[in-house]
Protein backbone atom coordinates (compact mmCIF):
# COMPACT_ATOMS: atom_id res chain seq x y z
CA UNK A 1 0.00 0.00 0.00
CA UNK A 2 1.84 3.35 -0.96
CA UNK A 3 2.43 5.29 2.13
CA UNK A 4 1.39 8.69 2.66
CA UNK A 5 3.22 11.59 2.00
CA UNK A 6 3.36 14.47 4.69
CA UNK A 7 2.34 16.75 1.91
CA UNK A 8 -1.18 15.60 3.06
CA UNK A 9 -1.07 18.08 5.81
CA UNK A 10 0.93 20.88 3.94
CA UNK A 11 -2.79 22.44 2.52
CA UNK A 12 -2.92 24.01 -0.87
CA UNK A 13 -3.08 27.61 -2.08
CA UNK A 14 -4.91 29.12 -5.15
CA UNK A 15 -2.06 30.72 -6.99
CA UNK A 16 1.24 32.05 -7.26
CA UNK A 17 3.16 35.12 -8.59
CA UNK A 18 6.69 36.24 -8.47
CA UNK A 19 8.34 39.40 -9.78
CA UNK A 20 11.86 39.52 -10.20
CA UNK A 21 13.30 42.39 -8.21
CA UNK A 22 16.55 41.86 -9.35
CA UNK A 23 18.39 38.93 -11.09
CA UNK A 24 21.36 40.57 -11.54
CA UNK A 25 23.86 39.33 -8.75
CA UNK A 26 26.86 41.79 -10.07
CA UNK A 27 27.29 44.06 -12.79
CA UNK A 28 30.53 42.63 -14.35
CA UNK A 29 31.44 38.65 -14.29
CA UNK A 30 34.65 39.20 -14.79
CA UNK A 31 35.36 41.94 -11.71
CA UNK A 32 33.47 39.63 -9.29
CA UNK A 33 36.06 36.25 -10.74
CA UNK A 34 39.12 38.27 -10.42
CA UNK A 35 37.41 39.69 -6.43
CA UNK A 36 37.39 35.69 -5.73
CA UNK A 37 40.73 34.79 -7.40
CA UNK A 38 42.80 37.92 -5.26
CA UNK A 39 41.26 36.58 -1.74
CA UNK A 40 42.56 32.63 -2.52
CA UNK A 41 39.58 31.27 -4.67
CA UNK A 42 36.15 30.00 -4.00
CA UNK A 43 36.91 27.82 -1.03
CA UNK A 44 37.76 31.30 0.82
CA UNK A 45 34.78 32.80 3.45
CA UNK A 46 33.05 35.54 1.53
CA UNK A 47 33.01 37.54 4.86
CA UNK A 48 37.01 37.65 5.20
CA UNK A 49 37.76 38.71 1.31
CA UNK A 50 37.62 42.61 -0.28
CA UNK A 51 35.12 42.93 -2.57
CA UNK A 52 35.00 45.48 -4.98
CA UNK A 53 31.26 47.46 -3.73
CA UNK A 54 30.99 48.94 -7.19
CA UNK A 55 30.45 46.31 -8.86
CA UNK A 56 27.67 44.85 -6.68
CA UNK A 57 23.94 44.82 -7.57
CA UNK A 58 22.29 41.60 -6.01
CA UNK A 59 19.29 38.91 -5.96
CA UNK A 60 15.86 39.63 -5.27
CA UNK A 61 11.84 38.37 -6.00
CA UNK A 62 8.91 39.04 -4.24
CA UNK A 63 6.53 36.21 -4.42
CA UNK A 64 2.60 36.87 -3.98
CA UNK A 65 0.64 34.03 -3.25
CA UNK A 66 -3.18 33.95 -2.82
CA UNK A 67 -4.57 31.25 -0.47
CA UNK A 68 -7.50 29.70 -0.54
CA UNK A 69 -9.73 32.10 1.20
CA UNK A 70 -8.67 34.56 -0.95
CA UNK A 71 -5.84 36.34 1.48
CA UNK A 72 -2.06 37.42 0.06
CA UNK A 73 0.22 36.28 1.62
CA UNK A 74 3.72 38.57 0.24
CA UNK A 75 7.14 36.81 0.99
CA UNK A 76 10.44 38.66 -0.54
CA UNK A 77 12.64 36.09 -1.17
CA UNK A 78 16.41 37.27 -0.70
CA UNK A 79 17.44 41.00 -0.40
CA UNK A 80 20.28 41.45 -3.17
CA UNK A 81 23.68 43.00 -2.15
CA UNK A 82 24.27 46.66 -3.07
CA UNK A 83 21.96 48.91 -0.84
CA UNK A 84 21.54 51.53 -3.10
CA UNK A 85 20.78 49.83 -5.92
CA UNK A 86 18.39 47.65 -4.03
CA UNK A 87 16.41 50.34 -2.99
CA UNK A 88 15.86 51.62 -6.11
CA UNK A 89 14.84 48.50 -7.48
CA UNK A 90 12.45 48.20 -4.66
CA UNK A 91 11.28 52.18 -5.65
CA UNK A 92 11.15 50.78 -9.18
CA UNK A 93 9.01 47.82 -8.59
CA UNK A 94 6.52 49.14 -5.92
CA UNK A 95 8.02 46.69 -3.04
CA UNK A 96 9.65 50.13 -1.26
CA UNK A 97 5.79 50.87 -0.38
CA UNK A 98 4.74 47.48 0.25
CA UNK A 99 7.64 47.52 3.03
CA UNK A 100 7.23 50.45 4.57
CA UNK A 101 3.18 49.47 4.64
CA UNK A 102 4.25 46.31 6.59
CA UNK A 103 2.66 44.28 3.71
CA UNK A 104 5.52 42.27 3.54
CA UNK A 105 4.99 39.00 5.70
CA UNK A 106 8.23 37.49 5.61
CA UNK A 107 11.83 37.75 3.98
CA UNK A 108 12.84 34.66 2.97
CA UNK A 109 16.59 34.40 3.09
CA UNK A 110 17.87 31.25 0.52
CA UNK A 111 21.06 31.47 1.58
CA UNK A 112 23.96 33.97 2.59
CA UNK A 113 26.08 34.37 -0.22
CA UNK A 114 26.90 38.00 -0.70
CA UNK A 115 24.42 38.85 -3.67
CA UNK A 116 21.21 37.24 -1.76
CA UNK A 117 22.01 38.52 1.65
CA UNK A 118 24.11 41.89 1.56
CA UNK A 119 21.58 44.75 0.64
CA UNK A 120 19.26 43.13 4.25
CA UNK A 121 20.04 46.89 5.39
CA UNK A 122 18.01 48.38 2.49
CA UNK A 123 14.99 46.28 3.59
CA UNK A 124 15.78 47.10 6.99
CA UNK A 125 15.51 50.84 5.99
CA UNK A 126 12.26 50.70 4.95
CA UNK A 127 10.69 47.64 7.54
CA UNK A 128 12.92 46.91 10.48
CA UNK A 129 10.85 44.60 12.15
CA UNK A 130 10.16 42.16 9.37
CA UNK A 131 9.79 39.06 9.88
CA UNK A 132 13.20 36.86 9.10
CA UNK A 133 13.73 33.33 7.76
CA UNK A 134 17.04 31.47 7.82
CA UNK A 135 18.06 27.84 7.09
CA UNK A 136 19.95 26.76 10.19
CA UNK A 137 23.07 26.14 8.66
CA UNK A 138 23.25 30.37 8.77
CA UNK A 139 27.11 31.64 10.08
CA UNK A 140 27.58 33.57 13.19
CA UNK A 141 29.05 36.06 10.51
CA UNK A 142 25.34 36.35 8.90
CA UNK A 143 23.32 36.09 12.30
CA UNK A 144 25.77 38.62 13.48
CA UNK A 145 24.97 40.87 9.78
CA UNK A 146 20.90 40.48 10.74
CA UNK A 147 21.52 41.84 14.23
CA UNK A 148 23.02 44.92 13.39
CA UNK A 149 26.07 43.10 15.13
CA UNK A 150 28.19 43.45 12.20
CA UNK A 151 28.69 45.44 8.98
CA UNK A 152 29.46 43.20 5.42
CA UNK A 153 32.82 44.01 3.73
CA UNK A 154 31.30 45.89 1.32
CA UNK A 155 28.98 48.33 3.65
CA UNK A 156 30.08 51.61 4.13
CA UNK A 157 31.76 51.97 7.83
CA UNK A 158 30.05 55.65 8.10
CA UNK A 159 26.40 54.39 7.25
CA UNK A 160 24.58 54.32 10.52
CA UNK A 161 23.18 50.41 11.02
CA UNK A 162 19.83 49.62 11.44
CA UNK A 163 18.93 46.91 13.54
CA UNK A 164 16.28 44.33 13.27
CA UNK A 165 13.84 44.51 15.56
CA UNK A 166 11.03 41.63 13.95
CA UNK A 167 11.11 38.02 14.59
CA UNK A 168 14.27 35.72 13.11
CA UNK A 169 12.87 32.17 12.32
CA UNK A 170 15.10 29.39 11.67
CA UNK A 171 14.35 26.42 8.95
CA UNK A 172 15.22 22.89 10.06
CA UNK A 173 17.35 20.50 7.57
CA UNK A 174 15.59 18.21 5.35
CA UNK A 175 12.09 18.63 7.09
CA UNK A 176 9.10 20.23 5.16
CA UNK A 177 8.68 23.42 7.47
CA UNK A 178 4.83 24.97 7.12
CA UNK A 179 5.02 28.73 6.69
CA UNK A 180 1.51 29.45 5.28
CA UNK A 181 -1.49 27.17 4.23
CA UNK A 182 -0.18 25.46 0.97
CA UNK A 183 3.41 27.36 1.20
CA UNK A 184 6.49 24.84 2.92
CA UNK A 185 10.32 26.11 3.26
CA UNK A 186 13.22 23.22 3.44
CA UNK A 187 16.56 23.71 3.90
CA UNK A 188 19.17 21.35 2.61
CA UNK A 189 22.16 21.06 4.15
CA UNK A 190 25.44 21.37 2.27
CA UNK A 191 29.09 22.92 1.66
CA UNK A 192 28.62 25.83 -1.11
CA UNK A 193 30.93 28.35 -2.43
CA UNK A 194 32.58 30.79 -0.59
CA UNK A 195 32.68 28.97 2.79
CA UNK A 196 28.81 29.13 3.02
CA UNK A 197 26.37 26.47 4.25
CA UNK A 198 22.97 25.28 3.30
CA UNK A 199 20.41 26.97 0.91
CA UNK A 200 16.82 26.70 1.65
CA UNK A 201 14.14 27.24 -1.01
CA UNK A 202 10.27 27.43 -1.26
CA UNK A 203 7.42 24.79 -2.51
CA UNK A 204 3.67 25.71 -3.22
CA UNK A 205 1.14 23.53 -3.64
CA UNK A 206 -1.48 24.84 -5.96
CA UNK A 207 -5.23 23.75 -5.80
CA UNK A 208 -5.69 21.65 -9.04
CA UNK A 209 -2.30 22.62 -10.53
CA UNK A 210 0.60 20.70 -8.30
CA UNK A 211 3.52 21.76 -7.34
CA UNK A 212 5.85 25.38 -7.49
CA UNK A 213 9.21 25.17 -6.65
CA UNK A 214 10.98 28.71 -5.88
CA UNK A 215 14.56 28.93 -5.81
CA UNK A 216 17.45 31.82 -5.10
CA UNK A 217 20.19 29.55 -6.34
CA UNK A 218 19.58 26.30 -6.09
CA UNK A 219 22.76 24.98 -5.25
CA UNK A 220 21.84 22.19 -3.98
CA UNK A 221 20.69 21.18 -7.62
CA UNK A 222 17.66 21.60 -9.51
CA UNK A 223 17.54 17.97 -9.69
CA UNK A 224 17.89 17.90 -5.64
CA UNK A 225 14.88 20.08 -5.08
CA UNK A 226 12.82 18.49 -7.21
CA UNK A 227 13.49 15.22 -6.43
CA UNK A 228 12.31 15.96 -3.01
CA UNK A 229 9.23 17.70 -4.22
CA UNK A 230 8.41 14.73 -5.67
CA UNK A 231 9.12 12.80 -2.60
CA UNK A 232 7.71 14.66 0.38
CA UNK A 233 5.55 18.01 -1.21
CA UNK A 234 3.25 16.59 -4.26
CA UNK A 235 0.87 14.90 -3.97
CA UNK A 236 1.33 13.98 -8.40
CA UNK A 237 3.87 12.35 -9.93
CA UNK A 238 4.96 15.60 -11.84
CA UNK A 239 5.36 19.07 -10.82
CA UNK A 240 3.85 22.49 -11.76
CA UNK A 241 5.88 25.52 -12.27
CA UNK A 242 9.56 26.60 -11.22
CA UNK A 243 11.62 29.91 -10.69
CA UNK A 244 14.34 31.37 -9.92
CA UNK A 245 18.17 30.57 -10.37
CA UNK A 246 19.41 27.14 -11.07
CA UNK A 247 23.53 27.62 -10.58
CA UNK A 248 23.81 25.58 -13.85
CA UNK A 249 27.08 26.98 -16.16
CA UNK A 250 26.36 30.94 -14.79
CA UNK A 251 30.10 31.43 -16.11
CA UNK A 252 30.83 29.45 -19.65
CA UNK A 253 29.24 25.97 -21.42
CA UNK A 254 27.88 23.42 -20.18
CA UNK A 255 29.60 20.74 -19.38
CA UNK A 256 28.26 17.04 -19.68
CA UNK A 257 26.84 16.46 -15.78
CA UNK A 258 25.39 19.23 -16.29
CA UNK A 259 23.80 18.81 -19.79
CA UNK A 260 22.74 15.87 -18.62
CA UNK A 261 21.01 17.00 -15.51
CA UNK A 262 18.87 19.34 -17.51
CA UNK A 263 18.18 16.38 -19.66
CA UNK A 264 17.10 14.63 -16.71
CA UNK A 265 14.63 17.56 -15.88
CA UNK A 266 12.38 16.31 -18.22
CA UNK A 267 11.08 14.07 -15.55
CA UNK A 268 9.44 15.82 -13.52
CA UNK A 269 7.33 17.19 -16.54
CA UNK A 270 7.14 20.94 -15.43
CA UNK A 271 4.89 23.10 -17.31
CA UNK A 272 5.44 26.44 -16.54
CA UNK A 273 9.89 27.39 -15.79
CA UNK A 274 11.06 30.58 -15.29
CA UNK A 275 15.00 30.36 -14.75
CA UNK A 276 17.10 33.37 -14.41
CA UNK A 277 20.28 34.84 -12.25
CA UNK A 278 22.51 31.88 -12.16
CA UNK A 279 21.36 29.98 -14.56
CA UNK A 280 23.89 30.41 -17.88
CA UNK A 281 22.75 31.44 -20.91
CA UNK A 282 24.26 27.59 -22.35
CA UNK A 283 21.90 26.05 -19.38
CA UNK A 284 19.27 28.24 -20.90
CA UNK A 285 19.57 27.85 -24.46
CA UNK A 286 19.38 23.47 -23.76
CA UNK A 287 15.99 24.26 -21.80
CA UNK A 288 15.10 25.62 -24.62
CA UNK A 289 16.38 23.10 -27.34
CA UNK A 290 14.73 20.49 -25.53
CA UNK A 291 11.52 21.93 -25.70
CA UNK A 292 11.02 22.60 -22.01
CA UNK A 293 8.07 25.82 -20.90
CA UNK A 294 10.19 28.97 -20.75
CA UNK A 295 8.95 32.14 -19.20
CA UNK A 296 11.07 35.02 -20.34
CA UNK A 297 10.53 38.94 -20.02
CA UNK A 298 13.71 40.68 -19.55
CA UNK A 299 15.81 43.55 -19.60
CA UNK A 300 18.74 41.91 -19.80
CA UNK A 301 20.68 41.45 -23.02
CA UNK A 302 19.47 38.19 -23.45
CA UNK A 303 15.52 37.87 -23.66
CA UNK A 304 15.52 34.44 -22.56
CA UNK A 305 15.58 34.51 -18.81
CA UNK A 306 12.76 36.11 -16.63
CA UNK A 307 14.83 39.58 -15.47
CA UNK A 308 14.17 42.38 -13.93
CA UNK A 309 10.75 44.10 -13.49
CA UNK A 310 9.42 40.59 -15.39
CA UNK A 311 6.24 38.55 -13.45
CA UNK A 312 5.50 34.94 -13.74
CA UNK A 313 2.05 33.79 -12.97
CA UNK A 314 1.29 30.24 -11.66
CA UNK A 315 -2.23 29.65 -11.76
FE1 LIG B 1 23.36 34.17 -6.41
FE1 LIG C 1 24.57 31.57 -4.35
Amino acid sequence: MPQPKTSDALGECRSVAVTCISEVGWHDTDRVLADIRAAGGSSENQWQKTWDADNAAGSASLVEMVMMDGQIRRILVDCGWNEAYMLQRFAETGVKESLERGEIDLLFLSHEHFDHLWGLQAVLRLCPDITICVPATFSDDALAFILGDRRSPTSSPDAPVIRHTGRLLTTAMGVPTPLYPGCIAVAFNLPILLGVTGEQSLYFRLHDRGTVCVTGCCHQTVTALADYAVANIATEETLYGLYGGLHIAPFGPLTAPQEQMITDMARFGFHKIAPNHCTGPSAIAKMIELGYPIESGSNRPSDTVLGNGARVVFE
